[in-house]
């Protein structure tokens, strides 16, 4: 099934224009349904009532965020969010393939938007910043967050999202809004199938509390964000790494973390 993902996307000064002027551009008919249609059924089930148990973290945010990390699958309920949220890292096997493809994608897309190296974020570099594909879920009945902004700067953010599922199929009332000169912008109700949006992350928006007697709704996201490795650690933290490894090596414990080269013949 489609390892890689040709977009039709219009040009990339064409994109940036929309959303400087307008706050938001929906570009449509991006990718074949067949795609949408692999990625939808996945991810219906892996937000399953049932699955959803398994969401044990809450680094929603990704603080103290590692190069090399596990993949996260986190929930967040508070008053100001309810949602669930699966972040697949570049180095990790993907959770979903097509997913992960379809988020490099567009990542490359944005790189063009900002004038950035076409493979930005897709491969560990010296500033650390790591694209990683992310997946959105709130539950229908109940999944929501307040209104708020990517960044406390008042510069366009370039911000980039594909719907899984989709307003008025999936769910009835609530879903994403933007609030451009003080109007407000239904965008799930503007969003059509194997079409991606973008948008100015630094205008105001949220999720209003989606209704529905179906699933809720769902969204992915090529983030871009900085990470962590082991020289951002402190000392002290370093020190208690190389500890553990040699105590374990000198004790000759099962769990042992592999070490050296392995071009054994
Ligand atoms: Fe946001």
């Amino acid at each position: 099934m489609h390892k890689t993902i040709k977009l039709k996307i219009p040009d990339s000064s064409f994109i940036y224009n929309e959303i400087v002027a307008k706050g938001y551009y929906v570009c449509e008919n991006c990718f074949d349904e067949e795609i949408l249609t692999n990625i939808q059924k996945f991810w219906i089930d892996y937000f399953s009532e049932k699955n959803r148990k398994s969401f044990k973290s809450k680094n929603m945010f990704g603080l103290a965020q590692s190069i090399g990390e596990k993949n996260d699958d986190c929930y967040l309920k508070n008053e100001k969010f309810y949602m669930y949220r699966s972040k697949d890292f570049l180095w990790n096997e993907p959770t979903h393939e097509l997913t992960r493809n379809l988020s490099s994608e567009i990542n490359k897309i944005r790189n063009r938007i900002l004038n950035l190296d076409k493979y930005h974020g897709l491969i560990i570099e010296k500033d650390r910043e790591m694209m990683f594909s992310q997946v959105n879920f709130y539950p229908a009945n109940s999944g929501y967050a307040f209104e708020h902004k990517d960044t406390k700067s008042n510069k366009v953010l370039i911000s980039c999202m594909f719907n899984i599922t989709f307003k008025n199929i999936h769910f009835d009332k609530g879903g994403l809004y933007l609030i451009i000169n003080n109007q407000k912008i239904d965008v799930d109700e503007i969003i059509t199938p194997c079409s991606v949006f973008f948008y100015n992350g630094n205008l105001p928006h949220g999720v209003d509390k989606i209704i529905s007697k179906n699933i809720g709704r769902m969204a992915g996201y090529p983030m871009k964000q900085f990470f962590l490795n082991k020289t951002t650690l402190p000392k002290y933290l370093q020190f208690l790494i190389q500890a553990d490894i040699s105590i374990r090596k000198r004790l000759n414990l099962k769990n042992q973390i592999k070490q050296g080269n392995s071009s054994l013949i």
